[in-house]
């Protein structure tokens, strides 16, 4: 197969791509479950942008700066952050139908570290708002999409990325793929951890495919846990998410005892930055010996059921009414702040290979993300790394390479699922124990070690298998848990979203910097 933009992965990063380079060559996406099942179809909260009359740029800059704890690249937040109120105007144009408020104006909402109102929203559901309006789009503009297609590896020839292998699920055939420019759009890897607000399909796949060929990785150590996740019951794999902005509406936490506790962290309280509201709930629920905090909205009446209809309705669901009875809460794996690291046209270090959101490490987030700014990276670089590859195409010769080939065993045997979902059961809960929202170098060594040798045994079982949807996503999950844990054992200090007991003090001489690591290194 042959095509001139190939995209990996249907979210907001994958979607903007395909839309923005759909006039200049044959797009075709692949994505590796439905189209719309993506992360993006799931944020609650909105999309960060300056637009308020007492806002300003540099009051979101300096928002996003603070909480990234000295580590973000400033260029590409200023980028961002500019680019900001124009992309909700473009969004609008592709049919994206924000919440107004009373006056005709976006409604805006507020969230963590913000200083101002500035988060855009489509009531609780911004980002399915966002998915079907990109996939609408998608669908208008004549571009190829093939859904159950799950990319396997990167091809490279001459040190450059040619295409990808990827396995068509329904057919249970592999193919490779050949094209002049491949973005990888595959999302975070909140799907490593034993408890997250994502769901499956983030395995951190395309970051393992990156660094697999080569591509530098970096900060992956800057894992974000959501401080309020429903305690107890999931929906599917997935804890359910209670949105920071419910806190921006005037939620609080409480002990289980029904003591509020945020005064003793943050003068800000519920609306700290999320790692501060993640720490203190971890801290409180160790110092009380009980398994969750509460988030009480009982105060809130009609106004929370007209601003979180469906957080309102899955709490229902879940058996609890959040208008007669606070709601127990928990932190969860959430987002993922390092990936393949990205200049500021979504670039990596191998030729005609770009990347873009979740996946990717611009250096807008630093050491800890700002709330409602991961849907606006996704979008802002997704399009600026298409116009860079528009620019980039004409110049590129397609390479169809009959010299390049995959472990192509369909016939072998096919590896029993209860050994993967062992394997994944146990990484998810090294992960969560022990690289999880408080570190300690002995917790740290003991997952290097644990998951460097599952990594020798799954590598192993990969090897010997026929190649199958869960094979490469416990390939992936592995190898994506492996770079988690060596970048925190690399950075020595505390910083943003990393905490480690034995280094509690931030050390700007030594790690005020990148934590880079590679194939290669
Ligand atoms: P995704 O939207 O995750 O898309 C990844 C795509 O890649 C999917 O289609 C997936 O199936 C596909 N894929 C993965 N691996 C492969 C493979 N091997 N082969 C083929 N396809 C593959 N951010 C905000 O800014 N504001 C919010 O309010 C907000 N709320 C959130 C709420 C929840 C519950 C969650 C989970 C996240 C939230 N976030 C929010 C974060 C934000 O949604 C994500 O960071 C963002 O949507 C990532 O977009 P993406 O396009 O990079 O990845
Ligand atoms: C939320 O609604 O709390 C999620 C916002 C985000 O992850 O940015």
């Amino acid at each position: 197969m042959e095509t001139d933009f190939l995209v990996i992965g249907s979210g907001i990063a994958g979607l903007a791509f395909a839309v923005e380079s759909a006039a200049y060559g044959k797009v075709t996406i692949i994505t590796k479950k439905g189209r719309s099942e993506a992360n993006t179809n799931y944020a609650q909260g909105g999309i960060a942008a300056a637009i308020d009359s007492n806002d300003s740029i540099e009051y979101h800059i300096k928002d996003t700066l603070n909480t990234g704890a000295g580590l973000c690249n400033e260029k590409a937040v200023r980028i961002m952050v500019t680019e900001a109120p124009s992309i909700i105007k473009r969004l609008c144009e592709l049919g994206v139908d924000f919440t107004k408020a009373k006056n005709g104006k976006l409604d805006l909402g507020m969230e963590g570290g913000h200083s101002m109102r500035r988060i855009v929203h489509t009531k609780d559901a911004t980002g399915a708002q966002i998915e079907n309006s990109l996939l609408h789009n998608t669908s208008s503009e004549g571009i190829t999409l093939l859904e159950d297609w799950i990319a396997i590896d990167l091809i490279l020839k001459d040190g450059k990325c040619i295409g990808v292998w990827a396995l068509d699920e329904k057919n249970n055939k592999i193919f490779s793929i050949f094209s002049k420019i491949i973005l990888i759009a595959t999302g975070g890897a909140g799907s490593v951890y034993l408890h997250t607000t994502n769901p499956s399909i983030a395995t951190g796949d395309g970051i393992s495919m990156g660094y697999r060929a080569g591509a530098t990785i970096a900060n992956m150590e800057f894992v974000q846990f959501h401080p309020t996740t429903f305690y107890g019951k999931k929906i599917g794999e997935r804890a359910l998410l209670l949105s920071e902005a419910i806190r921006g509406e005037g939620g609080i936490l409480k002990t289980s005892k029904g003591n509020t506790f945020m005064e003793k962290y943050d003068a800000r309280k519920e609306l700290a930055c999320r790692d501060i509201v993640a720490r203190a709930i971890h801290f409180e629920l160790k110092n009380t010996d009980t398994d969750y905090v509460l988030l009480d909205v009982t105060h809130l009446g009609e106004k929370f059921v007209n601003k979180f209809p469906n957080i309102y309705n899955s709490c229902l669901s879940l058996g609890l009414d959040p208008l007669k009875e606070p709601i127990p809460v928990v932190p969860a794996a959430h987002y993922l702040c390092g990936g393949i690291l990205t200049d500021l046209d979504g670039k990596t270090n191998i030729p005609n290979l770009y990347v873009a959101g979740e996946s990717a490490c611009t250096g807008v987030h630093g050491a800890n993300r700002l709330a409602s700014n991961s849907l606006l990276e996704s979008i802002v670089f997704g399009f600026r790394a298409a116009k860079s590859a528009i620019g980039e195409i004409k110049k590129i010769h397609l390479e169809n390479s009959t010299s390049t080939s995959i472990k192509n065993n369909l016939n072998s045997s096919i590896c029993d699922n209860n050994i993967i979902s062992e394997y994944l059961s146990d990484i998810r809960f090294i992960m969560w124990e022990k690289v999880g929202i408080v570190r300690n170098t002995k917790d740290l060594e003991d997952a290097l070690s644990k998951i460097s040798q599952y990594k020798i045994e799954i590598d192993a079982l990969y090897e010997k298998h026929a190649i199958s949807y869960a094979l490469v996503e416990l390939r992936n999950v592995v190898n994506t848990a492996l770079l988690i844990t060596k970048c925190a054992i690399m950075r020595k200090e505390s910083r943003g979203l990393h905490y480690v007991l034995d280094y509690l003090a931030k050390d700007d001489i030594l790690y005020n910097r990148d934590t880079v690591i590679s194939n290669n290194s």
